[in-house]
């Protein structure tokens, strides 16, 4: 019997299997792609992947929930390059796992922050946010000062990220703990924020 476009329209199980056949069809050919193109698939020129001091302060980020306020994502839009700089690009994040991209703003996007600010005004936002900026509600961090990070956690990361195929050498691996010796978690994490965004210079 002849599948008519009346017969599918009237059977919702019909009509539901070619939806969600045109639809995977739609994606599949939208990211697929995305695996195999040089754009999303190669780091940006001069991108390296984080020291184990920055590894450090980014896993920090994540552990305080800094994402739930801050995007790290400008998108390719003139309000957002004229405030923040060059949109962010695919190759930026390849070694980061999970990247931080997010969209939710409460605070400003931090993708470029890099080197915005000098690490005392850091210190000082982040001890207490209304040291430097009065109107600000964002909470302050002030035990990442006093916390010593725990260098020999650094190593087994740097492994799973280097099995995620982040070019970490066994040598540097080897090495990383002593980079830590006497940091403050509050160190890494400035020495985190101070590198974002760092690799595309130009602001528009
Ligand atoms: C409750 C929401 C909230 C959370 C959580 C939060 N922030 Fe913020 N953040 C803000 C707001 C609002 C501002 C703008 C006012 C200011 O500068 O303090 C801001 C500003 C900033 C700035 C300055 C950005 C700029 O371009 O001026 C940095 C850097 C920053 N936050 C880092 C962090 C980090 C790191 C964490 C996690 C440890 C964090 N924030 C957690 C809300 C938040």
């Amino acid at each position: 019997m002849l599948l008519t476009h009346e017969k599918i329209e009237k059977s919702p199980w019909l009509l539901i299997i070619f939806v969600v056949l045109v639809i995977s069809i739609g994606g599949a050919v939208e990211i697929i792609p995305l695996f195999f193109q040089k754009s999303t698939t190669e780091p940006v020129a001069g991108l390296k992947p984080y020291s184990p001091l920055r590894l450090m302060g980014r896993d920090i980020y994540i552990r305080e929930g800094c994402y739930g306020c801050h995007s790290q994502m400008i998108r390719p839009f003139r309000a957002e390059t004229e405030r923040y700089g060059h949109y962010s690009v695919a190759g930026e994040s390849v070694y980061d796992h999970p990247f931080q991209w997010g969209s939710k703003r409460t605070g400003p996007d931090l993708a470029r922050v890099g080197g915005r600010y000098s690490d005392e005004w850091h210190r000082a936002h982040l001890d207490n946010p209304r040291n430097v900026v009065p109107e600000s509600n964002m909470p302050g961090y002030p035990w990442l000062a006093t916390t010593k990070l725990d260098a020999q956690e650094v190593m087994p990361r740097m492994r799973a990220l280097k099995r995620l195929n982040v070019p970490y050498t066994d040598e540097e691996i080897a090495a990383a703990p002593k980079d830590l010796e006497g940091k403050t978690e509050q160190d890494a994490l400035i020495a985190y924020l101070q590198g974002l965004g760092t690799q595309i210079k130009a602001r528009n």
